[in-house]
């Protein structure tokens, strides 16, 4: 089964509008018409509108970093998965270790989030990944068992078509401490065999796996050589064209 392998850039809390604009032309003239992979920038909120509008007929897919389970209502600061299609999204992150570990987002909640988003009909970027401590108690093949179970339980088949996961072991994000790519494959592997064992093997070998955590022009190539890693979701690196074009060339 050929996976198509994805390139996504996570701005996170980074860029002012200008440096947004600035950043997705750039990123949408280097990859070209037709990239030997899907690519996707994923900028703050307020951006997505204008970065949209900078995309317009290039091969980069907008994507967003979070969303809200429910389609309106009285959600103070909330945005919805029709919101983000309406802003020109076809990705949206959802269960970012960021937001799972500082904000206190929780399996349940992110359950309801990759439901809503799928629904709307946006692709889900699902992120999951060990703590240190987690890794070091021996505890990888537990919190990887709840977190694919929790997050996409519930699914339909045609469903599943829209999801992605991102494997960023929290150790690795912002660290400069890049996972070695057997521990990167050797994590995939299990995800998709979870994958296999709860949602069936179709689902298992059809569904892309990212790797995410401190990707670098350098790391990427062992990285994404790997035969469960689909490609990467690339923060620091993605804020500066060159580095982020560079790694999507390890892929094309
Ligand atoms: P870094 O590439 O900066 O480690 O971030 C990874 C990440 O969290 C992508 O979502």
């Amino acid at each position: 089964m050929t996976r198509r392998k994805l390139v996504a850039g996570n701005w996170k809390m980074n860029t002012t509008r200008s440096e947004a604009t600035a950043l997705a032309g750039a990123v949408a003239a280097g990859v070209g018409a037709s990239p030997g992979c899907d690519v996707a920038v994923c900028p703050p909120f307020p951006w997505l509108v204008p970065v949209a509008e900078g995309l317009k007929g290039s091969a980069v897919a907008l994507g967003a970093q979070d969303v809200y389970s429910e389609p309106k209502g009285a959600f103070t600061g909330e945005v919805s998965p029709g919101m983000l299609l309406e802003a020109g999204c076809r990705y949206v992150i959802v269960g970012h270790s960021e937001r799972r570990h500082v904000l206190g987002e929780t399996d349940s909640q992110i359950n309801h989030k990759v439901h809503a988003a799928v629904e709307a009909g946006l692709h889900v970027i699902l992120c999951m990944g060990e703590t240190l401590g987690e890794r070091d108690r021996g505890l990888m093949e537990r919190v990887f068992q709840r977190q694919v179970y929790s997050a996409l339980a519930g699914l339909t088949d045609e469903q599943f078509g829209r999801v992605v996961i991102a494997y960023e072991p929290v150790w690795a994000i912002g660290t400069g401490r890049t996972a070695t790519p057997e521990q990167a494959q050797e994590a995939h592997a299990f995800i998709r065999g979870k994958l296999g064992s709860l949602y069936g093997e179709k689902i298992a070998s059809s569904l892309p796996i990212l790797y995410g955590g401190s990707v670098t022009p350098d790391t990427a190539a062992g990285l994404f050589a790997k035969p469960d890693v689909d490609g990467g979701l690339v923060g620091g690196a993605s804020l500066k064209a060159d580095a982020f074009l560079s790694i999507v060339r390890t892929v094309g």
